[in-house]
């Protein structure tokens, strides 16, 4: 059975391989060249937090590929009241060829995956972001051509994109620097996992030392899902420092590409100038999460 549950569990082969599938169903999704490889397989896709992006790539790419997806808001099924998730997955996996799961806790979807019997992707949870990263190294990749050698550095919280992006781009070939406000590290098991690839990796305070040269600039809020009371004090700790600005810009390569995952905040991670300079590349990242989901799914699910 295989899963998509967090980077950590695939090799930077597997991970391109993924990457070179998802290449070649955007460019027949572009040709419309059919691609149905998961004609007749149903998809549950449970939210237990907001999304545009992964709610309706999900969707759609689902229907491209001849499958079915099922929108399963958790507020409206009994896992929201209470239901144990190990039952919830022992349920679906008899109605389902697929789940997409995004939640709070990462320890929901390995159990999900543990008592189900079918594939489970992660949609998100507060540990990680794959099947963003996947879309954001697609991006990269077509812009710059290769992976191998490209510094990313990522300005803001240790959080869930930041986990993805240092374990994606250090198994891609890139190195990886991070800067972050003392407080606001990623977690142990993630820099446990930098460690083992030396200079490659850097975590920094500041911000214009973590971006020097970098071929890519990556950011995302301060406040994540789920951490709404903590905004105010967050701000505190980020503003005016951890901004992706023009300032910020000046230390980089030229031709540095900016993404981020979205939804942005303009003015406080990234200031309106440097968003709109760089549009083209995030709108891009974002049309990517469909063609590189699908390349997932395919990969998952595909008999
Ligand atoms: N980037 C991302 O996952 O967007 P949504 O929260 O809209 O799905
Ligand atoms: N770190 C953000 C990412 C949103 C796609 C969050 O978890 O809310």
């Amino acid at each position: 059975m295989k899963h998509f549950l967090k980077l950590l569990d695939y090799s930077g082969k597997e991970i391109i391989e993924m990457l070179n599938l998802a290449d070649q169903l955007k460019y027949e999704q572009k040709h419309g060249i059919e691609h149905k490889h998961l004609a007749g397989k149903t998809l549950g896709m449970i939210f237990q937090k907001a999304s545009t992006r992964t709610r309706v790539s999900f969707e759609v790419g689902m229907y491209q590929l001849g499958g079915y997806p099922l929108f399963l808001s958790a507020n409206d099924m009994q896992i929201g009241r209470g239901e144990p998730v190990q039952d919830t997955a022992r349920v679906l996996s008899r109605f389902l060829d697929g789940i997409m799961i995004r939640t709070f806790e990462q320890a929901e979807v390995e159990t999900l995956a543990e008592y189900g019997s079918i594939p489970v992707i992660n949609g998100l949870t507060d540990f990680c972001h794959p099947c963003q990263v996947m879309a954001d190294l697609m991006t990269i990749r077509e812009s710059k051509g290769s992976l191998e050698g490209l510094k990313l550095c990522f300005i803001g919280d240790g959080n869930n994109m930041a986990n993805s992006l240092i374990v994606g781009g250090l198994k891609t070939g890139m190195s990886v620097t991070i800067a972050c406000p003392e407080g606001y590290d990623p977690p142990k098991e993630i820099l446990d996992f930098a460690k083992e690839y030396g200079d490659k990796f850097g975590l920094y305070r500041d911000p214009k030392e973590a971006a020097k040269n970098a071929d890519v600039v990556y950011t995302d809020v301060w406040a994540s899902m789920g951490q709404e009371e903590e905004a105010q004090l967050r701000a505190k700790s980020f503003a005016g420092i951890y901004c992706v600005d023009a300032d910020l810009m000046s230390v980089t390569n030229k031709d540095c590409m900016v993404l981020h995952c979205l939804p942005a905040h303009r003015g406080e991670e990234i200031t309106a100038d440097v968003f709109e300079a760089h549009a083209s590349e995030i709108f891009e990242e974002a049309e990517n999460r469909l063609h590189a989901q699908k390349a997932v799914l395919v990969t998952m699910m595909k008999d």
